[in-house]
């Protein structure tokens, strides 16, 4: 059911064959011998559009960093060849979630937030948007030990995204809590699909160390459980609010 689905939407997007198509856009409307590669392309571009209020830059980076996605969503083993995808730190599998790092203001959020309207008429693909700060106050403003029980089976979610993991700060809730680390390891735990994204944690824009810092926060249990919850995705580019 569930490669069906993917299938029937690869079958939509430029593929393995012809990812240059994904390099280079504007080819899609020359060379797509279907209509449906065209109208999905466009309609990332649209839902961007809509979204964000302006056109999508499709420089050289931000194909790069949507070429990881687009082919993790497509299970499309052209991901494995993938320069930004972290082989080196994590082994890459279709059946781990995906951790993208990177440095400020190159679409971590507003990709997610266009994926999640795309894929919400396909079921296996689709997921909900959080923020680390969102999942904190949720957990803040539980008033009972009910509260905080139904907080955790709403996290149970099948696929989640979570934005910014690392920027929250520490919830405070009749005593200290890492709600990230207690959500994270749960869905660990339940062997949920996680999707996240975090910011570099050093000015030398280093990904490993990003990942030790994490651990330093979080602890050492889920630093080690990050390696087989996640494909490690670097995204490359500076700021595009320059
Ligand atoms: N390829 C692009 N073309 C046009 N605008 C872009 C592109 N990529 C990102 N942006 C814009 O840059 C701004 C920053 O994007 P976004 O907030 O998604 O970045 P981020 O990686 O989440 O940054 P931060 O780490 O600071 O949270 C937004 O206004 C977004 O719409
Ligand atoms: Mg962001």
């Amino acid at each position: 059911m569930r490669i069906n689905k993917i299938q029937k939407l690869s079958s939509l997007i430029p593929s393995s064959n012809n990812c240059k198509i994904i390099h280079a856009p504007s080819d899609i409307i020359q060379k797509s011998k279907s209509l449906e590669k065209q109208q999905l392309w466009s309609f990332f571009c649209k839902i961007f559009r809509d979204m964000c209020g302006k056109e999508l830059k499709k420089d050289e980076c931000t194909i790069a960093n949507l070429k990881v996605l687009f082919l993790f969503f497509l299970r499309d083993k052209e991901f494995f060849k993938c320069k930004n995808l972290r082989q080196d730190i994590s082994v890459a599998s279709f059946d781990k979630g995906i951790l993208i790092i990177g440095g400020y203001g190159l679409g971590k959020t507003d990709f997610f937030k266009v994926f999640e309207e795309l894929f919400k008429h396909y079921p296996s693909l689709k997921y909900k948007f959080f923020t680390s700060k969102e999942l904190v106050h949720k957990y803040e403003i539980c008033q009972t030990p009910m509260d905080k029980k139904s907080f955790f089976k709403s996290v149970e979610r099948n696929l989640m995204f979570i934005d910014d993991i690392g920027s929250e700060r520490i919830g405070s809730n009749y005593g200290k809590i890492e709600v990230l680390d207690e959500v994270l390891s749960h869905r660990y735990d339940k062997k949920l699909v996680t999707y996240a994204s975090c910011n570099y944690t050093n000015s030398e824009f280093c990904a490993k160390q990003t990942l030790i810092d994490i651990g330093k926060r979080y602890g050492g249990r889920l630093h080690d459980r990050l390696f087989e919850m996640f494909n490690i995705i670097e995204f490359e580019g500076v700021s595009y609010r320059r």
